[in-house]
């Protein structure tokens, strides 16, 4: 079972890997193959309720989906996404809300995306025993005020304050810090400032750890970030599959004998 404890201890010596995941078996096979960290991200929105972009990601669609990924996962580490809204407006409701990830969803911890607004909340939750993954750099969530989806910390000043952020949601007792779209040489720089681990994407090589999109490694979306990397063609895989059983409707060979004389063991099958 990888803890927050484990992945802090082990900040600087074997990489840390983290994909997301949203449903059952997409996690039994994450988890399968070692990967330490499965995060249930608001990314679900983009990636596969339909929206195009997370803001309209609801607490109970990420509770829903991280139950469904705690129950088909054994040894990584659950991190549920809090999304837009759920955090931030008022701290008891933010502290319930969280508290329900690991309480009703069996989470292991959450990830807020981070901001000045951020470093009591997560003091607090830590206190309370609810572990925090902070985020910085691009904060999907602002969208809206950033104008787009740009690669943030670029100039002296805000990978100033990047750091600085970093710093303080570090002494307020996350555990470990995602970098998302910011300069290689800044996640570097921040990285070595640290004690927690470093987790980036779209950040380069030099943090503790990466996380991809499942849906972008797996080759599922139509569209995926340049700093992404395709390992497969699902959509593809998906499109033959189904192409293949139309025909064989529509042509008469399925179904065929094998799967037309099933009556006697109907009750073996489910
Ligand atoms: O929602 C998500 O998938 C994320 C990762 C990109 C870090 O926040
Ligand atoms: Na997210």
């Amino acid at each position: 079972m990888v803890t927050t404890r484990e992945l802090r201890d082990r900040a600087g010596d074997e990489p840390i890997t983290m994909l997301t995941a949203y449903d059952a078996p997409t996690a039994a096979v994450i988890d399968d193959a070692g990967i330490d960290v499965i995060l249930v991200g608001d990314s679900m929105g983009n990636a596969v309720l339909g929206h195009d972009s997370t803001l309209p990601v609801t607490l109970e669609e990420v509770q829903s989906r991280t139950g469904a990924v705690a129950r088909a996962t054994e040894d990584a580490l659950v991190v549920a996404d809090m999304p837009f809204l759920s955090f931030g407006v008022d701290d008891a409701e933010s502290i319930e809300n969280a508290g329900r990830m690991l309480k009703e969803a069996d989470a292991d911890a959450v990830k807020i995306e981070s901001g000045p607004h951020t470093v009591e909340l997560t003091r607090r939750l830590a206190q309370l025993g609810i572990p925090v993954m902070a985020h910085l750099g691009l904060t999907p969530q602002h969208v809206n005020q950033l104008g787009g989806y740009q690669r943030q910390g670029t100039d002296p000043d805000a990978a100033e304050e990047l750091l600085e952020l970093a710093r303080e949601h570090e002494e307020a007792g996350a555990f470990s810090l995602v970098l998302e779209h910011v300069p290689a040489n800044l996640a570097a720089q921040v990285t070595e400032a640290l004690d927690i681990p470093t987790i980036g994407i779209g950040a380069g090589p030099d943090t503790n750890g990466q996380v991809l999109v499942i849906t972008d490694v797996l080759g599922l979306d139509e569209w995926s970030p340049p700093f992404s990397k395709q390992y497969a063609d699902l959509r593809g895989e998906m499109a033959s599959a189904v192409e293949a059983y139309k025909r064989e409707v529509e042509r008469g060979e399925f179904p065929a004998d094998e799967h037309s004389h099933v009556e006697d063991d109907v009750d073996d099958v489910y």
